[in-house]
């Protein structure tokens, strides 16, 4: 692992990778291909090229675009690909799928047989890392607790999000079934932190409650996700990089399992606000109910468990976006605003 091709390195859960892998491996080098959608933003890796010279290069590029990726390839040479670059958010794949089929699915495709032509048969020490998601699982019930995805759990994705993630998955096990191809495959739960677009829930709720307008909680609110800090998914990441057997799928998880409505008056709570923002909208078309991980594969196989306790790291990323107004003021946009306006309208 010494040049590493990250794709969507502008996002959310990228650019936490991009920053803290710089720092902590003096012997890697990165290319960040990214197409700056609305959700990339280079302001998230504000001052990185200068601070690490010549071990960091962005390049603009959509991943659908095969010459850009040849390109890419061709002056890089990556040893490694961790494709985080996606479409990721639910509520926009309800409204508009194509885009979601377009990166998630045929934008994997693109890298994978890039990969495949410009590594010409010598895998050796190459990995093709794809971040997947719980989603591909689809739901699990409320009433049986003991019941969690394992990489067993057939894929049944519900939303048209998911269904590409689930595609693209296929896609990347079917490169190790048929030529060998030294894939991985990550899926994990809900994230948090710093940076993420104030679209998702967490953000969201920080960024309206902070200015006293209504927290819109879909259906009766009492949907579960199993929140996992992001830099525990990045450590994970990196664990399967570094320790992963290739054609495997690894789940990872922060058995942190939390009603959307408890996350909601957490929040409230913390910033001294009251309860009567929470405003209960129609709920998100085929929601699915309850997601949870077992995550005793990683766990067991690679040693990976999570490091951070929900409780600090929740109101450490509050604080961080108290902190950080001008940051979102920079990523809502006037395209933000008209998302907004349809999907809670
Ligand atoms: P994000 O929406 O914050 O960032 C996505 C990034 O991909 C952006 O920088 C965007 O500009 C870039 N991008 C989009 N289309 C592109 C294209 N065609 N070519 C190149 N770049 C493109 O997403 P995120 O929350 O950081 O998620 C990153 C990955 O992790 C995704 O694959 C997502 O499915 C997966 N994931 C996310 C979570 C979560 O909770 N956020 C959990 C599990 C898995
Ligand atoms: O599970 C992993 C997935 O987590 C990732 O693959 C996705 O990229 C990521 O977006 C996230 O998907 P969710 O749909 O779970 O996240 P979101 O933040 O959109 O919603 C979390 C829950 O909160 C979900 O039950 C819907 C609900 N919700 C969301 C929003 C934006 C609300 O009740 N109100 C809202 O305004």
């Amino acid at each position: 692992m010494n040049k590493i091709l990250v794709t969507g390195g502008c996002g959310f859960i990228g650019s936490n990778f991009i920053r803290s892998l710089l720092k902590s491996h003096d012997n890697v080098s990165i290319i960040n291909l990214d197409k700056l959608t609305y959700a990339g933003n280079p302001e998230n890796l504000k001052n990185i090229e200068a601070e690490y010279k010549g071990r960091y290069t962005f390049v603009k590029g959509d991943i659908c675009n095969k010459e850009m990726v040849e390109y890419v390839f061709f002056n890089f040479k990556p040893d490694t690909v961790i494709n985080f670059a996606a479409e990721s958010h639910v509520d926009r794949s309800i409204h508009d799928p194509n885009i979601f089929i377009q990166t998630n699915v045929l934008g994997t495709a693109v890298l994978l047989s890039t990969a495949k032509k410009m590594w010409s048969g010598d895998f050796e020490s190459k990995r093709f890392l794809q971040v997947s998601t719980d989603e591909v699982y689809g739901t699990l019930p409320e009433d049986d607790k003991s019941v969690k995805f394992t990489e067993r759990t057939p894929l049944q994705p519900h939303s048209p999000y998911s269904a590409s993630k689930t595609a693209a998955d296929c896609l990347v096990q079917s490169y190790f079934d048929t030529f060998n191809f030294p894939t991985l495959i990550t899926r994990c739960s809900n994230n948090y932190g710093p940076y993420q677009f104030p679209e998702k829930l967490i953000p969201l709720i920080i960024h309206n409650a902070l200015n006293n307008k209504n927290l819109p909680v879909y259906g009766d609110g009492k949907q579960i996700r199993d929140w996992l800090f992001v830099d525990d998914h990045n450590d994970a990441i990196l664990t399967v990089i570094k320790k992963g057997k290739t054609g495997e799928a690894y789940n990872i998880g922060g058995n942190n399992e939390i009603q959307n409505i408890e996350i909601i008056k957490m929040i409230l709570k913390h910033l001294n606000k009251p309860e009567s923002l929470i405003t209960y909208v129609k709920d998100r078309l085929g929601h699915d109910r309850r997601y949870a991980i077992d995550a005793s594969k990683i766990k067991n196989e690679l040693g990976w468990e999570p490091k951070f306790k929900f409780s600090d790291k929740i109101k450490y990323t509050i604080d961080w976006y108290l902190s950080n107004g001008d940051w979102v003021k920079n990523v809502i946009s006037g395209d933000y605003q008209k998302w907004i306006d349809k999907n809670y309208k």
